[in-house]
């Protein structure tokens, strides 16, 4: 990625110290979102490696995930699917355990939102610990998918998530540290 990009990037996220729990610096890309060109070199960058290779879905991680993924999926032409918290899918689910830099939690996939085979890329805001992530890369693997590769636009990169999905055979892409 060329460094005007990521100056554009960095210059878009704001951090709050002490959110959501004292000692944390939380990455706020809200304000990336708010700014229209942020928003679409953002997304364009991200689609870029894969624009031309079959893609069938794109995953979301509630909540931010949901927002970049929409539009990723709309530039791939892919489907999209959400992975949630606990309790807010209506259908028939699979769910899992995960914990991430504050806190502990369940997500859960809809059981018939990927048909064994798809190739799928997943998509968050941010990777910290990857705790996240790596419950993400376990429903998507129960459910038979080809996981493609992990983007996301942070990297929080002493907390080792990245790391942590590599070492499950995921590729990980991120814009900024
Ligand atoms: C944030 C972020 C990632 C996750 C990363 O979500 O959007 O999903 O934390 O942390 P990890 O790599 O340590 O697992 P959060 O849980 O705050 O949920 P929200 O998007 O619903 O606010
Ligand atoms: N998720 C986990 N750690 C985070 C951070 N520091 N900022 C934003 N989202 C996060």
């Amino acid at each position: 990625m060329n460094s005007s990009l990521e100056k554009t990037l960095l210059a878009s996220i704001r951090t709050i110290p002490d959110y959501p729990k004292p000692g944390i610096l939380f990455r706020d890309i809200t304000t990336l979102l708010g700014d229209a060109r942020a928003f679409r070199r953002a997304v364009d960058e991200l689609v870029h490696p894969f624009a031309g290779t079959k893609i069938d879905k794109i995953a979301g991680i509630e909540a931010r995930g949901f927002i970049l993924g929409g539009a990723i999926a709309h530039q791939l032409s892919a489907g999209f699917v959400p992975i949630r918290k606990k309790g807010k899918l209506p259908h028939e689910t699979v769910r899992v355990a995960y914990s991430l830099e504050y806190g502990v939690d369940e997500m859960e996939m809809h059981k018939d939102a990927i048909a064994p085979g798809e190739r799928v890329l997943l998509v968050d805001d941010l990777i910290a610990t990857g705790g996240t992530a790596e419950g993400a890369v376990k429903l998507l693997k129960q459910m038979g998918a080809d996981i493609a590769a992990a983007c996301f636009v942070i990297d929080l990169p002493d907390l080792g998530g990245r790391a942590k999905l590599e070492t499950l055979g995921v590729e990980v892409r991120t814009l900024v540290a």
